[in-house]
């Protein structure tokens, strides 16, 4: 039987990962993970249960009492918050400039990162996120961290945004995409930063299927 491995990919905002990661994903069989998913969907209920989210008791209170489920389907991973369809809601433009604040919580990290850990056990997955490497699955036998450009990630964001009929401006979302690069990479729990032994992959100059095929390579070498 072909071992089934599993696949971590970090990096910031707009690098790729998830578009990226599903291909990779589909193409090997395996279960797609986003991560952000999650942080996204405590931030979500949170700002709509008026939770000041500075206050991470009150956040993990809450997200005790709170059921997230992802579901791979064709059109992607689903999100469920209590049941409810969330996947479109989590992308909101209030979600994404408020969710980094939420996961910088160590609390709300140690309670999600296990739910991760639980989801990967079996190998065959494909897990997106910022920690994936450095904490959340260490022993992945492949690593890889995604980045591109600022203004490259900006613009892939703004044409995903249009897909989605979410309003923003170029240099808006530059600025937010910096300000999350920051917020991530400066936190104290689990900040976003490369593993030693992760792969790095520049996606700046690279297609969908340049990046997809440069992954599925790495793979092949890694089950054989
Ligand atoms: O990947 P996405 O942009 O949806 O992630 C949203 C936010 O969730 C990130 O900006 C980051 O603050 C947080 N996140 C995290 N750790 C992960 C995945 C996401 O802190 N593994």
């Amino acid at each position: 039987m072909v071992k089934k491995i599993q696949i971590a990919i970090d990096g910031p905002a707009g690098a790729g990962k998830s578009t990226i990661a599903k291909i990779v994903a589909e193409n090997l069989g395996y279960t797609y993970i986003d991560t952000g998913a999650m942080y996204r969907a405590v931030t979500y209920k949170a700002l709509n249960q008026n939770i000041e989210l500075s206050d991470a008791d009150s956040l993990e209170a809450m997200l005790l009492k709170t059921n997230i489920v992802l579901k791979p389907s064709s059109k992607g991973q689903l999100v469920f918050v209590d049941g409810e369809d969330v996947t479109q809601l989590i992308r909101s433009n209030e979600v994404t400039a408020n969710v980094s604040q939420v996961a910088a919580h160590a609390n709300i990290r140690e309670i999600l990162v296990a739910k991760q850990q639980q989801l990967a056990a079996n190998g065959g997955i494909v897990m997106d996120g910022r920690d994936i490497a450095t904490h959340v699955l260490k022993d992945a036998e492949l690593k890889i961290f995604m980045s591109a450009s600022v203004e490259e990630r900006a613009k892939r964001r703004f044409i995903d945004n249009e897909k989605r009929g979410i309003p923003s401006t170029i240099e808006k979302l530059k600025e937010e995409i910096a300000l999350r690069d920051k917020l991530d990479s400066e936190r104290e729990a689990s900040p976003l930063i490369q593993a030693e032994d992760a792969i790095y992959l520049d996606t700046t100059a690279l297609s969908i299927e340049e990046a997809a095929n440069e992954i599925l390579t790495l793979a092949k070498q890694k089950v054989e």
